[in-house]
């Protein structure tokens, strides 16, 4: 299906009055891409989201949920064993143990989420099962090793020896910097060695043929971290957020600061306020620096966003984020995201 690359660097991607149109132009600087309600979309965070985008759209191409396309797509970085921030083969904690954490939010509200959870590749499909099978929202440690092993998941290794490398070449100096997700190359180098792969949390969203939107978010969190320290990616509202009625949003880099400002749910109130998803994702990131104005140039955090008529958005603190996106008119587009440095 894939065999156009395209890597374009987009203005703003839709005023808020084509918010409002249910067809609107996307002007970006080597394209004019209409986008049509209700046609499927489906947009993710960094350049693998194109293998997992590609995923994603067997199932939304073929007038499938958009709940299981999303599913679908972040399990191929889940399962990529060079993708060192997410599931299998992510760097493991200070203490060499891969924790993973993962959300899901469907368009009917109900979502579900693992945190810190062990031996398992794909945890977003337990996140689904947490939705799905349990009254709750989140299963957290051992009980969601636990529920997801009475629920016919094989206990693995997540350990992989790259990352083993890596964990132990770090340390060596076990310096404790929790900013890891810097997505300048050049930072990155200084601080993960062998790394070059040093991407972080997957977000994705996508909408179906009948318009209902769907999101995922999964990682294993900031390389090397305090054991049991728990990120963004599985806090529903941080991580991930989706109204069915406005939009959704997703956020990547270093999740404290997300957390601090409940970023993605921040961003789709921002839509339902009439924010365009760049807009939105730009005044989140603002919010950021205005509450840590002296970190603000030494940590990365990044939104990307998506209304009901599938205009997308994103913004990031540094330079470097990018999303991907795929639709019926193009596969495998990368985007740079704007940002404030
Ligand atoms: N955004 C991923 C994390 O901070 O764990």
């Amino acid at each position: 299906m894939i065999n156009r690359r395209k890597f374009i660097q987009l203005g703003s991607l839709a005023t808020s009055a084509m918010a409002l149109s249910p067809i609107a132009s996307i002007q970006g600087k080597n394209r004019l891409h209409t986008v049509k309600a209700n046609q499927p979309i489906v947009i993710s965070t960094w350049d693998f989201g194109v293998a997992a985008n590609q995923a994603a759209w067997e199932i939304l191409g073929k007038g499938g949920k958009s709940l299981d396309a999303v599913e679908a797509g972040v399990k191929v970085p889940e399962a990529d064993l060079k993708n060192v921030t997410v599931g299998k083969g992510g760097y493991p904690d200070r203490d060499g143990h891969v924790t993973l954490d993962a959300c899901i939010m469907d368009s009917a509200g109900n979502c579900g989420a693992v945190l810190a959870l062990e031996h398992v590749t794909h945890a977003i499909s337990v996140a689904r099962l947490v939705m799905e099978k349990t009254p709750h929202v989140m299963l957290a440690g051992e009980g969601a090793l636990q529920f997801a092993l009475q629920n016919g998941f094989e206990k693995e290794n997540l350990l992989m020896p790259e990352s083993e490398k890596a964990w132990k070449e770090w340390l060596e100096k076990a310096e404790y910097k929790p900013i890891i997700n810097i997505e300048n190359e050049s930072f990155n180098k200084e601080r993960l060695p062998g790394n070059q792969y040093n991407h972080d949390t997957i977000g994705m969203l996508a909408i179906d043929a009948d318009g209902h939107m769907s999101g995922a978010c999964t990682t294993s969190g900031m390389a090397f971290k305090m054991r049991g320290r728990i990120g963004d990616s599985p806090i529903i509202g941080a991580g991930l957020y989706v109204d069915d009625e406005v939009g959704g949003a997703t956020a990547t880099g270093v999740g404290e600061e997300v957390v601090r400002t409940v970023g993605s749910f921040l961003v789709v109130e921002l839509m339902r306020q009439g924010y365009s998803p760049e807009a939105a994702c730009k005044e989140a990131v603002q919010r950021i620096i205005k509450k840590k104005p002296e970190a603000s140039k030494s940590l990365q955090v990044g939104f990307l966003a998506m209304n009901k008529q599938g205009e997308y958005g994103a913004y990031a603190l540094q330079g470097g984020f990018t999303f991907a996106v795929c639709d019926q008119q193009q596969q495998d587009l990368i985007i740079k995201g704007k940002s404030v440095y």
